[in-house]
């Protein structure tokens, strides 16, 4: 973890990727977020930028919800500039994603970046 926030404090942009487990993002994600503890302050003051990828089994319009609400909360919290989400409804496996429009609109989504 030291060597992740190390590169956090010098890097410009945070993506958050998970699957979306339980409608939220997977443990291991939350584990990393929940050890930014001791570096909330610096992080806060860097006011990075920050990006949303997730994929779903699901297709239903509600099924990133929660997972929104939270990411939501914690860019607020965390002073982070949210730059997009990508949000894959309907992909529930790899051949489910790699045949959807989302690959696609990930990387237009990162080539726009500014
Ligand atoms: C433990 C677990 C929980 C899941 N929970 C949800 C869920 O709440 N809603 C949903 O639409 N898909 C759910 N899924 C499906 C995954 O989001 C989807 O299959 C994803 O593509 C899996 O990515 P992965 O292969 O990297 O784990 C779940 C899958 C697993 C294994």
């Amino acid at each position: 973890m030291d060597v992740f926030r190390e590169q956090i404090l010098k890097a410009d942009m945070i993506v958050f990727v998970t699957p979306l487990y339980y409608y939220g993002m997977t443990a291991q994600l939350k584990t990393v977020i929940d050890r930014f503890c001791s570096r909330n302050f610096s992080i806060q003051q860097k006011h990075l930028k920050s990006a949303l990828l997730s994929v779903a089994y699901n297709s239903d319009d509600w099924t990133f919800e929660s997972l929104e609400s939270h990411y939501d909360t914690l860019i607020r919290y965390l002073n982070l500039e949210d730059k997009g989400r990508i949000l894959g409804y309907g992909c529930g496996t790899p051949s489910m994603t790699r045949f959807s429009k989302y690959p696609d609109e990930a990387y237009e989504f990162g080539k726009n970046l500014k």
